[in-house]
């Protein structure tokens, strides 16, 4: 009976999981779509602890660890969440990840020492074994590769260029791959092999993270998050478990389709992230002719009559809106504008920012209403009748050159065609390029007038003016 009931709570739980992905795939229902899933979650847990018996008919035990552990993990995850900024969003799942793929690996060495007192056959070469081996590999890779990635975001780890990286790398997999053999060939369950097959794999995951561009962390993070699922995919085999094996086929397979969505989006090849070729000084196309081109400048008094005397106003999010946290000022000028009889919208591009969805997810905390955030095909016939494209803190998103130059980095990267609109306003602080190290065509154009400044500070400014007019 408890087997049974068992059952049909990871079916819930299977079911809310998909369900829970599902929702998640618009801001308006994400949040329901995350609670979804941790019901589905919660029902998992409780039900395996209370209701699981041991093929003897033992229950799980162990009542003060587990619940222990539930409890430090839930309090420190809380803090750790409330406290988190939105721009530090992307280290927070790449250390949470690195913990999940930990677990999965220690769940494999210690389920593999167990498995040498109900072992019985000549050798060890059967889909167990290699359940539990793979758990640990790939399970080993993610959490290394996981702490490297948070120590970049946070800016304590430099990009690391060894000479021979590439070369060590293949050296370690065939290392990995050649004793992983050699484990399954033996009788009895030697952990020592285990342990040196999940130390090489350590040691592989942070010298696979080590040369690839802080900047591209985000791709990396969403592939190392489809390796923990796989990993915990492996452990829902191992314990015949489906709700993890759900859980975890779920996460590996979204996390390897958002990594290739993000790679689309960027025109780039996932070798090329990994080789790094933006980010690798190596690799950069000189910023040529930057400083001694002249650009034309706007006040922030002629911006504000200019908008508040148009029709129609884009207004096109990047990075460092995000960096200036200045989604709210940014709501406040949407709105201001709007009490004038201006229509005021908003270009998404799929990769502006850093992490799938930040213009999303920065825009909706500031309250701006979804219908306004278009997303890049359905705004770009927009522009030509536009009147102002604000394009504040962007600038990979809305260059030309992945349009006009075979030589750039970004060439073939769908852009938003912001140079259609009649006027092109862009705030930023500097000429310094955005993410791709790159000069922009855009910064020249006949209709274009840079408005330098921190984008949160010029928008106040431009507020103030706008409703003066
Ligand atoms: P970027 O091309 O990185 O440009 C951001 C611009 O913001 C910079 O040129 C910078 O110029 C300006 N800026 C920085 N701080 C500012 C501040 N406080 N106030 C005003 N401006 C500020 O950004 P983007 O256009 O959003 O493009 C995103 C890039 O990231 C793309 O190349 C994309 O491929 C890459 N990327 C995205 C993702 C995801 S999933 N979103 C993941 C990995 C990589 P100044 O320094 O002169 O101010």
């Amino acid at each position: 009976m408890a087997q049974y009931s068992l059952e049909i709570s990871y079916l819930i739980a299977s079911i809310a999981f998909i369900i829970g992905l599902k929702f998640l795939g618009h801001p308006e229902t994400a949040r329901k779509g995350n609670i979804i899933a941790a019901i589905g979650m919660f029902i998992a847990v409780l039900t395996t602890i209370f209701l699981y018996k041991s093929p003897e008919g033992k229950p799980l035990g162990n009542y003060v660890w587990i619940f222990g552990g539930i409890i430090i993990g839930t309090v420190v995850g809380t803090l750790m969440a409330k406290k988190v900024q939105m721009t530090a969003m992307p280290q927070m799942v790449s250390l949470f990840n690195g913990v999940g793929a930990a677990c999965v690996a220690l769940i494999s060495v210690v389920e593999f020492s167990h498995y040498n007192t109900t072992h019985t056959g000549a050798s060890l070469f059967n889909g167990l074994t290699l359940t539990i081996i793979l758990g640990s590999i790939i399970g080993c890779i993610s959490f290394s590769g996981s702490i490297i990635a948070w120590g970049k975001l946070e800016g304590k780890i430099k990009d690391i260029y060894l000479p021979a990286n590439q070369l060590i790398n293949i050296v370690l997999m065939l290392s990995i791959i050649g004793v992983s053999v050699y484990l399954m060939m033996q009788p009895t369950a030697n952990l020592n092999l285990l342990l040196i097959i999940s130390a090489i794999s350590l040691i592989y995951g942070i010298l696979f993270v080590f040369p690839i561009g802080g900047a591209d962390m985000p791709v990396v993070i969403s592939l190392l998050n489809s390796f923990t699922g796989v990993a915990a995919a492996c452990g829902g085999f191992l314990y015949n478990n489906q709700a993890m094996l759900t859980g975890g086929i779920l996460v590996g397979s979204s996390g390897t389709i958002l990594t290739i969505l993000m790679c689309k989006a960027m025109n780039r090849s996932l070798t090329n992230v990994i080789i790094g070729a933006f980010s690798n000084p190596k690799t950069k196309k000189a910023d040529a002719g930057a400083e001694q081109r002249t650009v034309k400048e706007i006040s922030v008094t002629d911006c504000a009559v200019l908008m508040s005397y148009s029709k129609k106003v884009i207004i096109v999010p990047g990075y460092g809106l995000a960096v200036a946290q200045a989604q709210h000022i940014c709501h406040e000028l949407e709105k201001t504008l709007e009490e004038k009889g201006v229509e005021v919208l908003y270009a998404i591009h799929p990769v502006a920012g850093r992490m799938p969805g930040h213009m999303n997810v920065l825009l909706a905390e500031a309250d701006v209403p979804y219908p306004k955030l278009l997303e890049m095909d359905e705004i770009n016939p927009e522009f030509s009748t536009t009147d102002v494209a604000l394009v504040i803190g962007a600038n990979d998103v809305v260059n030309p050159a992945a349009k006009n130059d075979k030589d750039s980095p970004i060439y073939g990267m769908p852009i938003l065609d912001v140079e259609n609109a009649k006027n092109i306003i862009i705030n930023k602080r500097s000429m310094n390029a955005g993410y791709a190290g790159i000069d922009n065509e855009l910064f020249y154009d006949a209709k274009t007038k840079m408005l330098f400044g921190d984008a949160k500070g010029v928008l106040q400014k431009l507020v103030t003016e706008v409703k003066a007019n």
